[in-house]
């Protein structure tokens, strides 16, 4: 292995330089593809993708927009891949010609109910040839699924069938349609689907005009504070309208299990998970073989949690393991004086930024049991209301929590704080939450007692503060910072099977556009930030996923920015010329047929 000058192993690849370029860009000797676009077909029965007359029907059996969360589960050989990916949100403006935000047609309404949710499908790289890494679509696969806003999700744990969750429409408080905002996610040990809803607070409408003084509290802390909502979604349904469907809005904040392997199944909303805007959901084993869950909340100054299954990971599909066990929220406590913590990331005397940290119980479900730990609030609440328990136990307010992996070499969890620029004065930062205005956020590394995952104790290091390297508030793990690539606002996470973090980057406030990082945690160059690829024009980098043969990506809303529209938008990507932009899962993989980065 060459020196200090060379790569750490599997990340052997020239680094993209930062870019404004409306394209996909990754390393010298790399090609690359669009595995599939928003619009294109999951189902022979639908039509050609046609961005000057879009319907509902169409978008219904065609991939969904704003791709965020990627897995790709093993399917047949070597070559067939089951492709799951969330679809976040919509963005009318690019998506409509002439779209007038205050006054949504019906159709285009019904077109971005059927452009969020889930896609199931399935892919293939045995079109293409031995050496390629192209993936394509298997049209009609019988596992190929579309879940949108009006599909049937099961509620289960302690919450489902209680009054808080009861709504005009289901009576039983146990069927909601729709998932929403679905960010990142994770897999189970057993192949399932873990999808997570997070900014579901704006799709609500009419916050202020509620009076109970608690639930106007709760709706509060949730984001829920206006009139109408941005997409007028309570103008088509009633269910929008917290006036009208005061329960609706609680039905959606979950963690949802999808079982994309049996085409029949209806997923499961996970309460036990409790209810915030969750940003993911990765899973590790304990040492005695139970399940932990680490989920972050996106929000500044909110927190990290972590769920641990009662029973043990079993052979079969586990069908109840996620309503019964311990949800904690995390606290971390630095070792450093509190005046050593300057806000401007000059590292304390004792040379980190590090500490303990505690997992303070919530809330245990067991079956539709579920027992508080807080006090003041019943288990059912605070599992609705888990900011709010958060809060009352005085976990630590982060900058705003989005992916967690955990190392699958070393065990070590990895957090992704991606910026918080309202942490404004000296006081209010804290060791692991170091910078005032940390607009480029950074990355926690989270060591849990006797690297158990069930463990109620954990030591925590800051990794990465994240930003030019030229700017001095940054740290790269203590590597040279000569040698990195610069890299703001850290989102999505992943880890390659010789436990190299993968890091994608959403909201770059260094003025170019966003992309895919790699660095080693471990060994000679731990630290050492590489860029991997950089994404269009006013995207964000989403997924990501790594194996020995290729790297996906979501490239989610290429062309959101300023003043971009249907008729003139600021990214032409994938088609080019003068075409709509499209948000695309994209591959990348070597031109040699060998591995990533060696
Ligand atoms: Fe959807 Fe927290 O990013
Ligand atoms: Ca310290
Ligand atoms: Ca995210
Ligand atoms: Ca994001």
């Amino acid at each position: 292995q060459a020196g200090k000058s060379g790569a750490a192993p599997g990340l052997n690849f020239e680094p993209v330089a930062p870019n404004t370029d409306d394209k996909l860009t990754t390393p010298a000797g790399y090609l690359q593809d669009v595995v599939i676009r928003w619009g294109d077909k999951l189902f022979s029965d639908a039509p050609d993708f046609d961005p000057a007359h879009l319907t509902a029907a169409a978008q219904q059996r065609q991939f969904g927009y704003n791709c965020d969360y990627l897995g790709l589960l093993p399917l047949k050989g070597q070559h067939e891949f089951l492709l799951v990916a969330n679809h976040e949100y919509t963005d009318e403006i690019l998506m409509f010609a002439g779209y007038d935000a205050e006054n949504p047609t019906r159709e285009q309404v019904e077109v971005a109910w059927a452009a969020h949710g889930l896609s199931v499908v399935a892919v293939t790289s045995g079109q293409r040839g031995k050496r390629s890494g192209a993936l394509d679509p298997m049209v009609d696969h019988r596992l190929n699924r579309r879940f949108d806003t009006h599909s049937a999700f099961e509620l289960t744990g302690p919450v489902a069938g209680t009054d808080l969750v009861k709504t005009a429409a289901d009576p039983t408080g146990r069927t909601v349609l729709g998932t929403l905002n679905n960010c990142s996610g994770g897999l189970t040990p057993w192949d399932t689907w873990l999808t997570a809803e997070e900014n579901f607070n704006q799709y609500f409408a009419n916050a202020a005009s509620v009076t109970d003084p608690v639930v106007k509290e709760r709706l509060r802390r949730y984001g829920m504070t206006g009139g109408a909502s941005e997409r007028k979604w309570e103008r088509f349904d009633d269910r929008f309208d917290l006036l009208k469907a005061p329960n609706e809005a609680n039905r959606f904040g979950w963690i949802v299990e999808v079982d994309p392997y049996d085409p029949t199944s209806t997923p499961k909303k996970r309460t036990a998970l409790g209810r915030f805007k969750h940003e993911a959901a990765t899973t590790r084993v304990t040492a005695d073989g139970r399940l932990a869950v680490y989920m972050g909340d996106d929000e500044r100054f909110d927190y990290f949690y972590k769920f641990v299954s009662t029973d043990k990971v079993g052979k079969g599909d586990n069908r109840d393991l996620l309503d019964n066990g311990t949800l904690y929220v995390a606290k971390f406590t630095g070792n450093s004086p509190a005046a050593e913590i300057t806000g401007d990331g000059t590292l304390p005397s004792d040379g980190a930024f590090d500490g303990a940290g505690e997992w303070i119980p919530l809330v245990t479900s067991h079956g539709s049991e579920a027992i508080s730990h807080v006090p003041g609030m019943s288990g059912v609440e605070v599992l609705l209301f888990t900011r709010q328990a958060g809060d009352a136990v005085g976990a630590t307010k982060m900058d705003r929590p989005e992916d967690v992996e955990p190392n699958p070499v070393t065990g070590v969890v990895y957090v992704a704080l991606t910026n918080n620029t309202k942490r404004l004065l000296p006081g209010e930062v804290d060791e692991a939450n170091p910078r005032v205005n940390n607009k480029h956020g950074h990355v926690l590394e989270v060591a849990e007692a006797r690297n158990d995952a069930g463990a109620s104790a954990f030591a925590w290091r800051v990794f990465l503060l994240a930003g030019d390297p030229n700017d001095p508030s940054t740290y790269f793990a203590g590597f040279d910072k000569s040698q990195v690539s610069p890299i703001s606002c850290p989102d999505n996470v992943a880890f390659d099977k010789r436990g190299n973090l993968w890091i994608s980057t959403d909201g770059n406030a260094l003025g170019s556009n966003d992309g895919l990082f790699a660095v080693a945690v471990d060994g000679e160059f731990r630290g050492q930030v590489k860029q991997f690829l950089t994404v269009p024009v006013h995207a964000e980098t989403c997924g990501p996923w790594i194996d020995d043969d290729r790297v996906l990506v979501c490239v989610q809303h290429p062309g959101e920015g300023d003043g971009s529209t249907f008729e003139n938008p600021t990214s032409h990507w994938p088609d080019g010329g003068t075409s709509v932009p499209r948000p695309s899962v994209a591959v990348a993989w070597r031109a040699d047929g060998k591995k990533i980065g060696h």
